[in-house]
């Protein structure tokens, strides 16, 4: 007889960087009865629901809709505005900005990297002297936030500087977009890509890519193009002309992404990002308060996700085996910071249950493990909580 473990699969609280748990509303949608799509009732589905996505991304620009993960979306982004031969400066400071610079080199753009040791910010200085040194850069690549890192790159700021060089700047916003302030057309970000299983609230296979209305005559002028799949101008001239998408899209998804637009916008975008950012600053003290340390420079700090260093005694192996015993599964670090770090999603739905569920938990393993834990995790971010909800006494 088979032994039935409690925390199965099906019966485990995800934390990590996506994906991430979807409210029931949205898995009934996932089994809707399937229709065509190439009909009058599936296109008036993307419509509203491009109209729903706009805000979350702070632009009256169009969405570009793909079906495949968010990569597909920042391969589209670079694809789209990146030519052989264009010079194109890309911010690397983690696993993801860094992937910016390979696609950009796959697309035959000469990529010039400017790089910012992992878990600290990119300031806007730094821009600045390279794009002096670089007056040619077209395309300027950055991530908004950095999930290998839990850090918040300051994307106004950065803005700022591309903008005074006139270059066209592509954010990565895969996990800022639904969870965190992303104001494109304020801000002066041209494109900004962001996926499906982060914080929009679904299973992965969707990618987003935002443009400001600015750029749209670019696209249009886009004569040769070296992607089929992922050339935003075919998008662009079908979605024109009568809102639908080139390719077939994952029909299932788009049921599931009306859904999940329908609760966010039920929440309503402030109240969602203001429920993120309390999140992030109760896991930032409850870890604290077990006497562990943050990993991103202070100031920057992720409202999607948080980066908390291992003290040298606690095995990345271990510590992660023992949480996901007790029914939780949090990430690890990527390449040099593989063992060095864990990763605590709070994205979502994601509220003061699971935030104090998953720093009791990490209390228990600790404690398993032999840390002498500073004081209660928990304590700590109830304190945050009570505090911001203006209930202390
Ligand atoms: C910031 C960021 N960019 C890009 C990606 C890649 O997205 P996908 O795995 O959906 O292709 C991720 C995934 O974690 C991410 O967090």
């Amino acid at each position: 007889m088979s032994h039935f473990n409690v925390y199965d699969e099906e019966n485990t609280l995800l934390m990590i960087p996506g994906p991430v748990p979807v409210h029931p509303r949205v898995l009934r949608a996932l089994s809707r009865p399937i229709y065509g799509h190439r009909t009058s009732e599936f296109r008036a589905l993307l419509e509203e629901i491009e109209k729903m996505l706009k805000p979350l991304f702070g632009t009256k620009g169009p969405v570009f809709m793909l079906t495949g993960s968010g990569t597909a979306g920042m391969d589209a982004a670079i694809r789209t505005f990146v030519k052989p031969g264009d010079k194109v400066l890309s911010l690397v400071a983690g696993k993801f900005s860094e992937r910016f610079a390979e696609i950009a080199r796959t697309a035959g753009g000469k990529v010039v990297e400017v790089n910012v040791e992992w878990g600290r910010a990119i300031k806007p200085e730094i821009v600045e002297k390279a794009l002096r040194e670089h007056p040619d850069t077209k395309v300027v690549t950055m991530t908004h936030n950095e999930t290998s890192t839990g850090v918040l790159q300051p994307a106004s700021e950065i803005a700022k500087v591309v903008k005074e060089h006139g270059a066209i700047l592509v954010v990565d916003g895969i996990t800022s977009v639904g969870g965190d302030y992303v104001k494109m057309d304020e801000w002066g970000l041209d494109v900004v890509v962001a996926g499906s299983q982060k914080c929009l609230g679904i299973p992965p296979g969707l990618a987003f890519v935002a443009v400001r209305e600015e750029l749209i005559d670019y696209i249009e002028r886009n004569e040769e193009s070296f992607a089929y799949y992922t050339d935003l101008k075919r998008y662009w001239e079908i979605w024109k002309k009568s809102k639908d998408l080139p390719f077939t899209g994952g029909i299932s998804l788009f049921y599931a992404l009306y859904e999940s637009l329908k609760i966010i916008h039920e929440e309503g975008i402030e109240n969602r990002i203001q429920r993120h950012r309390l999140m992030a600053k109760m896991t930032r003290a409850g870890f604290t308060a077990l006497g562990l340390e943050l990993f991103a420079e202070k100031g920057y700090e992720s409202n999607t996700l948080t980066a908390v260093k291992y003290p040298p005694s606690i095995s990345d192996k271990d510590f992660r085996a023992k949480m996901r015993a007790h029914g939780i599964l949090v990430a690890g670090g990527q390449a040099h910071l593989k063992g060095k770090i864990f990763r605590v999603a709070h994205m979502n739905l994601t509220a003061e249950r699971e935030v104090l569920t998953v720093l009791a938990i990490a209390e228990l393993v600790l404690k398993e493990l032999g840390f002498p834990v500073k004081s209660s995790g928990v304590t700590a971010a109830m304190n945050v909580y009570l505090r911001e909800k203006g209930r202390a006494r």
